[in-house]
């Protein structure tokens, strides 16, 4: 079989035009390989190799446009390639390059605060040198070739490394960069040289040797194929370990955090209809989760929520570091607009990036947003390879791309004795908000954390609009022990009588749409209200107001533990309005509380009223029903 590629060979400085077009059809192009030199030999082709359409005609500029495209599909001497730009003008004849390279990304410092496109072009400097457009077949380097970074060597001549380990570090910002060993790699290899001193990220500043004694060059940048999982053959060879996520990572989110936990290294999924919340909420998640690097990936959304991102994470201050969010986030751009192949390519890119800097250590979180646009972009491709559909005329390997997607989130610790994370949470956006279809239910098949909005919540303007009916997460059980440990003792298990008590509730609220209020018993209305205070005073959270918004762990602990008491007291109340005055007042003052940072002398004040309210209420017996109507 065909020898496997990979990105961090020699990029084809001799350019060899080896094959030809034989048939365009919109993005798709089939070739077909030329014999090549003298012994009438052919090059080979390879999936996923990457390929340069030349069209005969030179551009309006004059120039030869050189068009990027990547292997799909082959057939002896025949392949089918997508092409990632407009095939416009493309004829049977035109030659064709192959790089002998599967599709990759550029890795090393310089990375973060990026814009990229699917492709990982840098969007704001093709806008500042072409206008919002990329003209068709311009590369631009991701990395910018020409700025210097101080390498500091950690490493000496002589050392063992083998692939995955650290040569040495640049500062990128406030980020320690590993340079480490190519991660193709495969055995042991000793430094030979290396130096300290400011390079470019294509300069040489180290070698390393196998046993044999081949050399091989190190620069602070390498290549890696986008579609390979980076750590896999670093695991292999021992180089680092899988860990099981133990941990949650704090979104300060309430009812996420609470409820329905995210793991550090895990993998959670937001589906939800048309404007439910989803991209909002992802965006909440992203601005205060406790990581250190965040990589948005926006996969078909419409450019102007894009934009919107771009435009606001520089403005953001990063409370953990005084800098901006942007100084530690990545964002890959493939909107509605641009080209479909792209856009199936970009969640690789994105996932890659993350990988990478899991390697060095550091806890990466990746959103992508949607998933839905990503597995649409792989079904028209797949259409028009005349592949046979599976169920909604998606591709028969839906479900194992998506799982090959999640599979690559996970926490690792290095040969350094590092331990890095990759957690991944993707949107959903089922066509007509219905759950029932491929592209949601291999995702739910997959993650280990469900957040299902729902319509009618996001209608009642209660958001987040999570539904806590629907959604789940396997961490909660799972990271019992953390929450044991870190938090309080017992705190799953009250979870879970106050997930019980908001079913009750939804169960009594359904009741009540039949008989009204009258049909369903005091102790069942009393339920009713007391799920409904949990809903209004917990579940949702405003992300507009400023304390609101975010609620550190330690601060969601005392919530709930009031809350949780609050709701699991015992009441007699005289009849059903006094239930309801007392929920009521309850709520609103709570909602106060919600409201008031930690720190303002407001905040214990409503804490007492709070509980002065409650205590009122409780001491009074049936007999006393008159006066306590009396005092609302
Ligand atoms: N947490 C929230 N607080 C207040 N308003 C919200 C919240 N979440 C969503 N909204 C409102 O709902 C609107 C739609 O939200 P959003 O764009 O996140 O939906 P979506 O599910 O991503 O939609 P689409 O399916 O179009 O991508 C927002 O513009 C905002 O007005
Ligand atoms: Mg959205």
């Amino acid at each position: 079989m065909a020898k496997q590629l990979t990105g961090d060979q020699p990029q084809g400085g001799d350019r060899l035009t080896s094959a030809r077009i034989i048939a365009v059809q919109d993005d798709l192009v089939q070739i077909e390989v030329m014999a090549t030199g003298r012994d009438g030999g052919h090059a080979q082709l390879v999936k996923n190799e990457v390929i340069y359409i030349c069209p005969s005609e030179p551009n309006e500029r004059g120039e030869q446009e050189r068009l990027k495209a990547e292997v799909l599909r082959v057939r002896g001497m025949i392949a089918d390639a997508q092409v990632f730009e407009s095939t416009q003008g493309v004829a049977v004849g035109d030659a064709v390059e192959q790089s002998a390279e599967m599709l990759s990304v550029e890795l090393g410092p310089g990375l973060l605060t990026q814009v990229y496109d699917g492709l990982q072009a840098p969007l704001p400097k093709i806008a500042a040198e072409y206008g919002i457009f990329l003209p068709r077949g311009v590369s631009v380097a991701p990395l910018d070739a020409a700025k210097k970074w101080s390498f500091v060597p950690t490493v000496k001549s002589g050392t063992k490394v083998g692939a995955g380990d650290t040569l040495g570090t640049v500062m990128e910002g406030r980020f320690t960069h590993k340079i480490m060993v190519p991660f193709g790699l495969s055995g042991e290899y000793a430094v030979s040289w290396i130096q300290e001193g400011n390079f470019t990220v294509h300069e040489v500043v180290a070698r390393i040797a196998d046993e044999a004694g081949n050399e091989r060059e190190i620069q602070l940048a390498q290549k890696w194929p986008v579609r390979q999982a980076l750590s896999g053959r670093i695991l292999k060879g021992n180089r680092s370990r899988r860990l099981y996520p133990d941990e949650p990572i704090v979104t300060t989110q309430r009812l996420i955090d609470t409820f329905f936990p995210i793991a550090r290294g895990g993998t959670a999924c937001i589906p939800g209809p048309f404007g439910a919340g989803k991209t909002v909420l992802q965006n909440l998640i992203a601005r205060h989760s406790s990581v250190d690097i965040v990589i948005v990936v926006a996969c078909g959304e419409r450019a102007g929520e894009v934009v919107e991102t771009i435009n606001e994470f520089p403005k953001l201050n990063d409370p953990k570091t005084g800098g901006t969010l942007m100084d530690r986030t990545i964002i890959i751009c493939n909107t509605s607009s641009m080209p479909v192949a792209a856009r199936e390519a970009s969640i690789y890119t994105g996932i890659t990036l993350g990988e990478y800097y899991r390697q060095m250590g550091y806890d990466v979180l990746l959103i992508a947003d949607s998933t839905s646009r990503w597995a649409q972009a792989m079904r028209e491709t797949s259409g028009r390879l005349e592949e046979i559909p599976g169920e909604e005329g998606f591709p028969a390997y839906l479900d194992s791309s998506i799982k090959s997607v999640y599979e690559r989130a996970g926490v690792i610790e290095t040969n350094d004795g590092d331990i890095g994370s990759l957690t991944m949470i993707g949107t959903v956006s089922p066509a007509g908000g219905n759950f029932d279809e491929p592209v949601t239910q291999s995702t739910l098949s997959t993650v280990k954390c469900f957040l299902g909005l729902s319509a009618d919540r996001a209608y009642k303007r209660f958001y987040p609009a999570v539904d806590p009916q629907i959604s789940w997460s396997r961490y909660l059980t799972q990271l019992e022990p953390w929450y044991e440990e870190h938090l309080e003792a017992g705190w799953t298990s009250r979870v879970a009588e106050l997930t019980e008590l908001l079913q009750r509730g939804v169960a009594v609220l359904q009741m009540m749409q039949v008989t009204g209020e009258e049909g369903v018993t005091l102790e069942d209305f009393v339920d009713y209200q007391r799920a409904l205070f949990v809903d209004m005073v917990y579940l949702q959270q405003d992300a507009f107001d400023e304390v609101d918004a975010t609620v550190p762990l330690e601060r969601q602990k005392l919530t709930f533990r009031r809350v949780y008491e609050l709701v699991t007291r015992k009441y007699d109340f005289a009849d059903k309005n006094v239930a309801r005055d007392y929920f009521t007042r309850l709520t609103g003052l709570f909602k106060n509380y919600n409201y008031v940072a930690t720190t303002s002398p407001d905040h214990d004040r409503l804490l007492k009223e709070i509980d002065d309210l409650a205590a009122g209420v409780v001491s009074v017996g049936a007999g006393d029903a008159e006066s306590t109507a009396d005092q609302s």
